[in-house]
């Protein structure tokens, strides 16, 4: 079928780069991004994603990796990887343009035998329905499955996660015919040291992703809705889950917020086609909207305890602990809250920066300078400086530690407060 695999992947982001640079150690890789200011930073070894170093970077550059924003330089290639982003619209229902987009730009270069493959996120269904006709609308006399083929490989790279990275997980490939599934095989072979697992059809890939997300979402929202529970019996959801985790099959799913750019987003592709397919996706919103009140929920707590006015300084402001990320961050609505509560905020965070917040020098704060401090994303950097945070807050201040994560004993003159 493809004899030398020249490859391209399309989309540079958090799984588009560490996947190019995965395969580059095997296949000469093309890296395409529509962003120029990413392509920039790549070639110059810089990703603000901060999944590759720059001295990886710069040794791949050096050999098998190309970058690239003109969609021309892809025009030798066979196989194409799509990675771009599968957001939602403001009504929560997916926003396919980024991937029609690519599917536009990959269809101008399509010739008879190349192979598509999706990384995206998507419901069951769509690479086929949406994706593969769109493939075929500038390619004149070329049919999806006949002349050119295609593949699906769910990406579960989980950003920030050292241990469980892209060269050691359990893949799943699929493609429309057992010559395509092969090539994945092939390919996916050399990107992992995990098991390769080959899913009956690319529509059974597509869900088997999807689903994993939302049964995360669904989890956190049940621990969430105990979290609330808990709160007005005073009782800390920590303090639950330690005991209850005792059981040999007690599920450990902490609290929390959940943003960023899967665990909140793909529960909505996933309700989308069961609305099409006259499903009512009862648990699957439900347990988003759970997820998304608790935000608001938290913010109130805090806002409960505090005096009108308090100085407060609020730690964290990406989705997740120990990613620059902050798609999605739902830091950013407990902020505007408080806000709005009149509270006077500093901001802090060592990865993320908003163009709306001033970020704080930490180390330029005086001791006993806020009313509550808010560790709302344990990243690491906290944690180790803990002892330079707490003395930020004045005698008898509150300290909400949205995690649970610190340690705070009677002697130190810190009102403590958790889920
Ligand atoms: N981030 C994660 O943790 C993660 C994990 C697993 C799966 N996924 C899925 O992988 C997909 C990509 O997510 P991501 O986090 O890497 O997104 P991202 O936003 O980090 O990166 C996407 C990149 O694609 C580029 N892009 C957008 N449209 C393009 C186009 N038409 N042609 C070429 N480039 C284009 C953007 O400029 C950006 O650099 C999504 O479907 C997501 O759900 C993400």
């Amino acid at each position: 079928m493809i004899k030398e695999k020249k490859i391209a992947v399309l989309g540079l982001g958090y799984v588009g780069l560490p996947l190019a640079v995965g395969l580059c150690s095997s296949y000469k890789i093309i890296g395409f991004d529509i962003s120029l200011d990413r392509v920039s930073q790549l070639l110059k070894g810089i990703d603000k994603t901060l999944e590759v170093k720059e001295t990886k970077l710069r040794r791949c550059l050096k050999t098998k990796l190309s970058i690239t924003n003109n969609f021309r330089d892809l025009e030798n290639c066979n196989i194409f990887i799509a990675t771009v982003p599968t957001p939602i619209t403001k009504k929560c229902t997916p926003d396919f343009k980024p991937l029609k987009d690519v599917c536009k730009t990959i269809s101008r270069l399509l010739k008879k035998n190349d192979i598509v493959i999706f990384e995206s996120t998507v419901y069951p269904g769509a690479t086929e329905e949406i994706c593969a006709p769109i493939l075929e609308e500038n390619v004149k006399n070329l049919k999806s499955g006949k002349d050119f083929f295609l593949g699906y490989s769910p990406e579960r790279v989980n950003p920030g996660d050292r241990v469980h990275s892209i060269d050691k997980i359990d893949k799943v490939i699929s493609g429309q015919n057992k010559k395509v599934e092969k090539v994945l095989f092939e390919i996916y072979s050399k990107l992992t040291k995990g098991k390769i697992f080959l899913a009956k059809n690319i529509k059974v890939a597509e869900a088997s992703k999807v689903i994993e997300n939302s049964q995360r979402d669904i989890n956190i929202a049940f621990i969430n809705e105990v979290a609330k529970i808990c709160n007005k019996l005073q009782i800390s959801i920590y303090d639950v889950l330690d005991a209850s985790s005792t059981k040999w099959n007690f599920l450990k799913f902490q609290p929390g917020l959940v943003g960023g750019h899967c665990i909140g987003v793909d529960p909505y592709y996933l309700a989308h086609k069961s609305s099409k397919l006259k499903i009512d996706p009862i648990v699957i919103l439900s347990g988003r909207k759970t997820n998304d009140e608790m935000p608001a929920f938290i913010a109130k707590r805090i806002d409960e305890k505090l005096k009108r006015k308090s100085k407060i300084l609020f730690l964290g402001l990406t989705f997740k602990e120990d990613v620059p990320d902050l798609r999605n961050s739902k830091s950013l609505e407990i902020i505007s809250f408080l806000q709005k509560k009149f509270h006077i905020i500093k901001h802090h965070d060592p990865y993320g920066k908003t163009n709306d917040l001033q970020l704080e020098n930490l180390t330029k704060i005086k001791n006993n300078s806020f009313d509550a401090l808010i560790l709302a994303v344990p990243h690491k950097y906290y944690l180790k400086r803990m002892v330079f945070i707490k003395s930020l807050l004045k005698p008898n201040g509150i300290f909400f530690d949205i995690k649970g994560k610190v340690d705070v004993k009677r002697d130190e003159n810190i009102t403590y407060w958790t889920l």
